[in-house]
């Protein structure tokens, strides 16, 4: 801790959404008022959706992209926005699940992810800050040199270039040896979606914001539902919400759903030299510079400022109710690594989906018919993946061959990866014993104004959300996926779902999958 560290204590004035949100609002984009037709109807404005959305565009495909609040307010908005080809599962697992030759496709796949975001910033003119920079990936205390060794020589043999440093270039700190990977890339996430949603409907494209996709039925002319009542029909659906909300179990119990955060703080311009840097910690942190101005965080000058953002302290949806503790430890990691780190200016969180085997599910939906395709599984590489996916299905949807679909398809199932799937799975099976155990409160007198709580009443629980007038707002608890009990997250101020993660805000609305509809009445 700086010896400035306590003058940092303060959190008052911290801001608590993204520092994406704070300096690039995405425009609200207009409802749909009828029903339509297109070659191909995307559901969700993330960067999955709209890649897609894209680059099918550009191919001359009528596409319609509907998204159920504004784009980019999704994941894609919380983001930290490394660009990078090294997996964050390690190419030693990697290998272990998926051979040296479906490593090396995946390493690949990554860094034409990379390039073609460049080469999309380039061609469309969109100044969304991309930066080629160097990734380190330094040693946490409970491991020893052998583990970087181990890991060099599988990401050799993945093919991806990598050097062995004695010391990261971190000001302060003694990182001690690192594996240094050149040519990793950052940028800002919703300057680059706004720019490319722009190029998309310059191409034709058409998006509606505030639609809601409720069903989807694959066939000669699939068919997409929306809540307002209207329908889409189109050649091929493109299902890119984050979690897809037409799977029941066929991809649900392969990934969960866990849960990151990330803290910003301001540092002097030029105290950290920019790069990507990660440690070996379970769960590892995740850190980058994003350069900005006083004016852009409301101040009232153009200096130059640099943040410093730092991420971690992941742990399984809903299952820990410390925010302010994984926020505080999470700062404290921060100061201690990165002396040069001064006030807090940011906190934010938001949710991955994991996947038993390290990569995406990308391509035909499982058990459907063929022209519904799914991406999901963004495994914290959703950047990336979410850009693989706009390669990929752009593809498969035009009937060309891709080199990767074997790889991401979404119906795969890894040997190796068995335990991870029990693992999983008896966790989500653990979870409904919430069904049995007491609320988290037992009077309403304990739920304070602006959060929530879930209380037991007879045989079945309530979620209540008090709001900021004191009013109390009850949905049954009972998640409209599967039936688990959801629990308050205290960092969104919603309702999250312990086992596949579906996300609801504080009045029971659905806002993520799998789920398909809202907190049933209480
Ligand atoms: C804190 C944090 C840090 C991260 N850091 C990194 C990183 O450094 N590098 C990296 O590569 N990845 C990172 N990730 C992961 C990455 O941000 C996500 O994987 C990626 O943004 C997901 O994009 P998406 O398009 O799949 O989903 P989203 O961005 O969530 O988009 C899905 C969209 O679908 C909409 N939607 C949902 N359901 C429906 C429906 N039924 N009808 C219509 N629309 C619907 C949603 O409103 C949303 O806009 C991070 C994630 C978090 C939370
Ligand atoms: S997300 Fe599956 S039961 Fe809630």
């Amino acid at each position: 801790m700086p010896s400035g560290g306590a003058a940092f204590a303060c959190v008052c004035a911290v801001k608590t959404t993204s520092l994406w949100l704070e300096t690039a609002q995405p425009d609200r984009q207009p409802a749909l008022g009828e029903n339509a037709t297109a070659d191909v109807c995307v559901i969700g404005a993330g960067i999955a959706g709209v890649t897609t959305a894209y680059l099918l565009a550009r191919e001359k495909k009528s596409v319609i992209l509907i998204d159920d609040g504004t784009p980019g307010c999704g994941q894609t908005g919380m983001t930290t926005a490394h660009l990078s080809n090294v997996i964050d599962d390690r190419y030693k697992e990697m290998i272990r699940l998926h051979g040296v030759e479906g490593a090396r496709l995946a390493c690949d796949s990554h860094r034409a992810a990379i390039a073609r975001i460049e080469s999309i910033c380039t061609q469309e003119r969109i100044d969304a800050e991309f930066q080629r920079v160097s990734g380190y990936l330094f040693l946490s205390p409970e491991h020893d040199e052998s583990y970087l060794d181990e890991e060099f020589e599988a990401a050799r043999q993945a093919g991806i270039e990598v050097e062995k440093l004695l010391q990261a270039p971190v000001q302060g700190f003694q990182s001690g040896p690192c594996l240094h990977f050149p040519r990793q890339a950052q940028f800002h996430p919703l300057k680059y979606l706004n720019g490319v949603i722009g190029a998309f409907t310059r191409a034709g494209g058409r998006i509606h914001g505030g639609v809601r996709a409720q069903k989807v039925t694959g066939g000669a002319v699939a068919e997409v539902e929306t809540a307002g009542g209207h329908r889409i029909s189109a050649k091929s659906v493109v299902v890119a919400t984050n979690s897809p909300f037409i799977d029941m179990f066929a991809i649900h119990t392969k990934q969960a759903p866990y849960y990151t955060y990330v803290v910003g703080a301001r540092v002097p311009a030029g105290a950290i030299t920019p790069a990507l840097y990660w440690d070996t910690h379970d769960p590892y942190h995740y850190v980058r510079l994003q350069r900005t101005t006083n004016a852009e965080l409301g101040g009232d000058n153009a200096e130059p400022l640099d943040l410093l953002i730092v991420g971690g302290e992941d742990h399984k949806t809903a299952q820990a109710s410390n925010t302010e503790e994984r926020f505080g430890a999470l700062e404290r990691w921060m100061r201690q690594h990165y002396p040069a780190a001064r006030e807090l200016e940011f906190r934010w969180s938001g949710q991955v989906m994991e996947t038993q085997d390290g990569l995406g599910f990308i391509g035909r939906n499982p058990m459907d018919a063929d022209n519904v395709y799914v991406a999901t599984g963004d495994s914290g590489m959703g950047m990336t993946h979410g850009t693989i996916a706009g390669m990929l299905i752009c593809d498969l949807v035009q009937g060309h061959p891709n080199r990767w679909e074997k790889l991401y398809d979404p119906s795969r199932v890894r040997v190796g990866a068995v335990g991870d799937f029990l693992k999983e799975n008896l966790n989500v099976a653990a979870q409904y014993a919430s069904w049995v155990t007491p609320g988290e409160v037992s009077s309403l007198d304990e739920i304070t104004p602006n959060t929530g709580a879930v209380m037991r009443e007879g045989l079945t629980k309530v979620a209540i959300f008090r709001d900021e007038a004191g009013q109390l707002h009850r949905r049954s608890a009972v998640c409209t996926h599967l039936g688990c009990i959801v629990g308050w997250n205290k960092a969104a101020s919603g309702w999250d779902c312990p086992c596949h993660g579906s996300r609801f805000d504080a009045y029971g609305r659905v806002i993520n999958g799998p789920a398909s509809s809202d907190l049933g009445p209480a």
